[in-house]
């Protein structure tokens, strides 16, 4: 069965930090997805989820402030890797943020994340600068690459 893209609700939380561990050498914790799938506390941020069945392989998590989006966190399950999914999350959260009015999307990557920069760059994001010694690794820091795309966001439906 193909995946579907469905909003994250709140009983996906520890299901979306299990795959982020899946994969991130420095996951979210529980207490960051509860907020992003729950909505609440003022947050702006959202997630998606690529859901097959019922088990969930994938997410996406961004956010909209006026007219200014963000990709905050993404992950596919390593044996769904390389099918597609990241991409779909990636459009399917630029396509939620152009409906709510965003005209530019941005995400930082670390340098070393070839497969993330190769996916964003065919997506249409151009690198904007590099932070440098942004974000931790084993045995020291490396660079964040700030990247960004401009989007179609409705004037009309900015707030
Ligand atoms: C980055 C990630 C979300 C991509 O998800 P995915 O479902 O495997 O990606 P897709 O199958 O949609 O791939 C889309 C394109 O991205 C690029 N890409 C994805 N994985 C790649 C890899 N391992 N090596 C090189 N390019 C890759 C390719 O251009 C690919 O297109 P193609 O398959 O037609 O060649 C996934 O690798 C992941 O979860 N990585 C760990 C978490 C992470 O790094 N998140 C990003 C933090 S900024």
């Amino acid at each position: 069965m193909p995946h579907s893209i469905r909003p994250a609700v709140p009983i996906d939380a520890g299901t979306l930090a299990a795959v982020d561990a899946s994969v991130n050498s420095h996951p979210w914790s529980d207490a960051q997805f509860t907020a992003v799938c729950a909505g609440t506390d003022g947050s702006p941020a959202w997630a998606l989820v690529a859901a097959d069945d019922g088990r969930i392989d994938g997410f996406v998590v961004a956010s909209r402030v006026l007219d200014e989006a963000s990709i905050l966190s993404i992950a596919v399950v390593p044996r769904q890797q390389r099918n597609g999914l990241g991409r779909s999350l990636l459009l399917a959260a630029i396509a939620r943020a152009e409906r709510e009015g965003a005209v530019r999307c941005l995400l930082e990557v670390r340098e070393t994340n070839a497969a993330a920069r190769r996916l964003y760059t065919e997506i249409g994001f151009a690198l904007d600068g590099v932070r440098k010694n942004y974000y931790p690794r084993e045995g020291g820091r490396e660079d964040a690459l700030l990247m960004s795309r401009e989007l179609k966001g409705t004037a009309n439906e900015r707030a």
